[in-house]
Formats: structure tokens, C-alpha cells, sequence
């Protein structure tokens, strides 16, 4: 069934910081698109068959912009440590057993399992540098309805040596592998250029990922000025860049060939910015990570008044939770705090804001998607928040607020569709 209708409270951003509601309206998917929002049911649509969420909320489907799904076996671990301790004492051995393939399966199964419960349907995924391990789990993301990115890592360089790929020339053979395999095999799957960081990835494997890009016209993602330890690394490694951005600028790696996604984005200097801008990169804003590995705070005010894409990662690990809720309200937080700690003329987000950013922002890497405007890809998620607010009698706007605050993603959702497919 992709052509229905849903009855309930509609929220959807109007605007960057203005949200849309209508109490018991109706929202009309058609052929998996969303067809818009009514106060009354349009004659058209009266034979459509109705989902009835009377007294629920109805909100766009979450976009994490960036998430690590080999890392969900051990959120919550090491959260004391700073990027480079806890990718090396935690991420690489945790990473080194997707070797296995009981292991991969095991784990993914998990992984794949709580993204269907969570409110996301849409995600941009790291997986690891194993080629049958990622297959796995693209096979896993494509079963459940949900819409994602996935992308095998390459890393031939600063890793321990069961996880490191042998060199340049095997990590983009694999490569090449995984995505001949993979090829034609999908339709909400896609596949996505993955170098881990800068310090993991020699020039000559840069160089050859520029290759594959070129073959098979992928988007890309990675990570960008994260954390001082690994920007001082970067600069060590790379003494001839003259900035982070420029070291994948350079092999046609950060906008210039395909579509890029960078997460974190917290130190980026002034060029580096506005090579952002100009080649139309997306910033995957991860607030949560960014707190636990004590990396700072990115400068999402300066960002948005440039005009630059940015949408939220849960960045699960470094994340501790793959709710979008949860860093919504984090990317307010830790907004508030660089306004009053660091800068006072980044004023904060506001709440529409944020929920802007992980819907309509992250969404646009995909298209359409993040909006019940007409003509998107119809993601839906349906709240049971009764007991939130009907004794108290507030507004759609105010639930809403509430809902994401209060994690009601984590026990609520009664009902969720991606492009139009029911996935609980
Ligand atoms: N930089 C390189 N690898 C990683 C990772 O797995 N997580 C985070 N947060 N940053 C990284
Ligand atoms: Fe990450």
C-alpha cells in the first residue's frame, strides 16, 4: 500500500524557523509521495484507505546524516577518552570483527533492528573495510524499508594492522568488488565513496578513490576538522595542504566530483569554509559526538548565514544513541553554549531550527525528503504522546518540543513509513 491516508496532528518545518500544524488534518501519501497536508479531506482522495492517528503526532521521518552501524555494539564505552585514544583503544578492535562474518551478522542484525525502531528513515552510514561484511549489511538496510547510504571504509595507513587494508592498490580493488557486486541490486540502498580521514588514507589511495569516483559517479563521505588531536595529526601527514579540506580537494574527493557529506566540521578555517560553500559539501552537524570526545562545538550559526547544507549525525559511537531527538536537543544545547562560552555573535539555534536541520537539511542529500510539502518522498513517523499532553491541553508546536526533548522516539512511535512503505 503506497497510496493512503493519515489522520492525526501534522508538524513539518514551513520555513528554516517557522514549523506548519494542523490539528487533526489529513496527510496524503500517493504512490509514495507525499501529495500535502489538508485541514479537510479533498473529494480526490476520499477513496484512498485511511490510517486513523486521531490525537498522535505526525512528523517527517529524522535524517542522521552520519552514523557508524559497526560501532553499535559498544556505545556507551570510553566516552572519557578524546578522538584518537578511543578510536584506537575502542572503534579499530571493535571494527577488526567484521572480518567474521557470524560476527557482522550478529551485530548488524542488532544494528538494523534498532534503526527500524528508531524515528530515522533515512541514514548516511558508515559500515567497515570489509567488502562482504558491507554487502551484509546494505542486504540488511535495503530489507527494512529504510532509505540509506552505506559505504565500505578505506583506510591503508595509521591503523592497527588487522584492520588496515594491505595497501592503495587492494583497498580500491575491493573497492571496485563491492561495488560490481553490489550493482543493480538495490532500490533504497545506495553506495557511497567512504575514506575514513584524512590520517587513515595514504595520497596514493586518495588518488585511486578519485579513480573510483570518476567510474562510478558516487557520492562521498568522510570526516573534516573534528578534533584538535587529529587536526594537528592531519597537519603532520599532510605538510603540504595547506588546510584539511584541501587534502581530499585535491583527488576530487570534497564536492568537486560528486556529492559530499563531512562530519563535524568544528575547526575548519576560514578557507576551508568557504570551500564548503562554494563546492556545495553538506556538513553533518553531530553535537553528541562531539561533547564525548570533548571535540568542541561547530559554528552551525556561521554556516547556515553562509548558506551551506547542513543537517545532524547521531554519529553513533562517538554518539551515544542513534536518536535524532536526542541530538536535536543537543544541537540546541551545545548552540547555547558556544553563544554564551565562545562566540557571542553565533546567536543559538532555536528548537524550529534544529528540527529543520534533521528533517529538511540532512534530507536534502537526498532529494526530496525531510517535508510533507508536495512532491517529497513521503517519510512519516506517528507518535503515541497522549499521556505527554492531554491533560495539559498543548499546542501541536508544543508537543513537539516536548516529544523530541523528552526522547519519546524511544517508547512511542506506533507507526513509520519510508517513501511511502510501512516500516512498523
Ligand atoms: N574519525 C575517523 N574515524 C572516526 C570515527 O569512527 N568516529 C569519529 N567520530 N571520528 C572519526
Ligand atoms: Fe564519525
Amino acid at each position: 500500500m503506497d497510496s493512503f491516508i493519515i489522520k492525526g496532528d501534522i508538524c513539518w518545518s514551513k520555513s528554516k524557523t517557522e514549523l506548519n500544524t494542523v490539528r487533526d488534518g489529513y496527510l496524503i501519501c500517493e504512490d509514495g509521495v507525499c501529495a500535502g497536508v489538508f485541514r479537510y479531506l479533498p473529494e480526490k482522495y476520499a477513496m484512498l484507505p485511511m490510517l486513523d492517528y486521531s490525537d498522535k503526532l505526525v512528523l517527517p521521518g529524522m535524517v542522521d546524516l552520519h552514523i557508524h552501524a559497526p560501532q553499535y555494539a559498544f556505545r556507551g564505552l570510553g566516552m572519557d577518552l578524546e578522538l584518537l585514544d578511543w578510536l584506537k583503544t575502542y572503534t579499530f578492535p571493535e571494527e577488526a570483527k567484521y572480518a567474521e562474518r557470524e560476527y557482522a551478522e550478529k551485530a548488524y542484525s542488532i544494528f538494523v533492528s534498532r534503526m527500524i525502531k528508531s524515528a530515522t528513515t533515512r541514514a548516511v552510514i558508515f559500515a567497515t573495510v570489509h567488502k562482504d561484511a558491507t554487502i551484509l549489511l546494505m542486504d540488511k538496510m535495503e530489507a527494512s524499508g529504510l532509505i540509506s547510504y552505506v559505504g565500505k571504509v578505506n583506510m591503508d595507513r595509521d591503523a592497527p594492522d588487522d584492520l588496515r587494508e594491505p595497501g592503495a592498490e587492494a583497498s580500491a580493488y575491493d573497492t571496485f568488488g563491492w561495488l560490481n557486486h553490489i550493482f543493480g541490486s538495490y532500490t533504497r540502498t545506495k553506495p557511497i565513496l567512504t575514506p575514513r580521514f584524512l590520517p587513515s588514507c595514504s595520497e596514493t589511495l586518495l588518488n585511486e578513490l578519485h579513480e573510483v569516483q570518476r567510474a562510478y559517479e558516487i557520492p562521498i563521505q568522510s570526516h573534516l576538522s573534528e578534533n584538535p588531536g587529529e587536526v594537528e595529526l592531519v597537519r603532520r601527514l599532510f605538510p603540504k595542504t595547506a588546510f584539511y579540506a584541501q587534502g581530499y580537494e585535491q583527488f576530487g574527493l570534497f564536492g568537486n566530483s560528486g556529492k559530499t557529506v563531512m562530519a563535524h566540521c568544528v575547526y575548519c578555517t576560514p578557507e576551508e569554509t568557504e570551500l564548503i560553500r562554494k563546492n556545495g559539501v553538506y556538513v553533518a552537524h553531530c553535537p553528541s559526538s562531539n561533547m564525548n570526545l570533548a571535540s568542541g562545538i561547530a559554528p552551525v550559526r556561521k554556516y547556515l548565514d553562509m548558506g551551506i547544507h547542513v543537517g545532524l549525525g547521531s554519529d553513533v559511537a562517538a554518539g551515544e544513541s542513534e536518536s535524532v531527538f536526542r541530538v536535536i536537543a543537543n544541537a540546541v544545547q551545545v548552540s547555547k553554549l558556544y553563544w554564551r562560552m565562545a562566540d557571542d555573535s553565533c546567536r543559538p539555534l532555536c528548537f524550529e531550527e534544529a528540527f529543520w536541520l534533521a528533517t529538511r537539511g540532512g534530507g536534502e542529500f537526498f532529494g526530496k525528503a525531510g517535508s510533507f510539502d508536495p512532491g517529497y518522498e513521503f517519510d512519516a513517523v506517528v507518535l503515541d504522546d497522549r499521556d505527554l499532553f492531554i491533560y495539559n491541553d498543548l499546542t501541536v508546536e508544543q508537543r513537539v518540543q516536548r516529544d523530541v526533548y523528552l526522547g519519546a522516539d524511544i517508547d512511542r512511535i506506533c507507526a513509520k513509513f519510508a517513501r511511502g512503505t510501512r516500516i512498523i
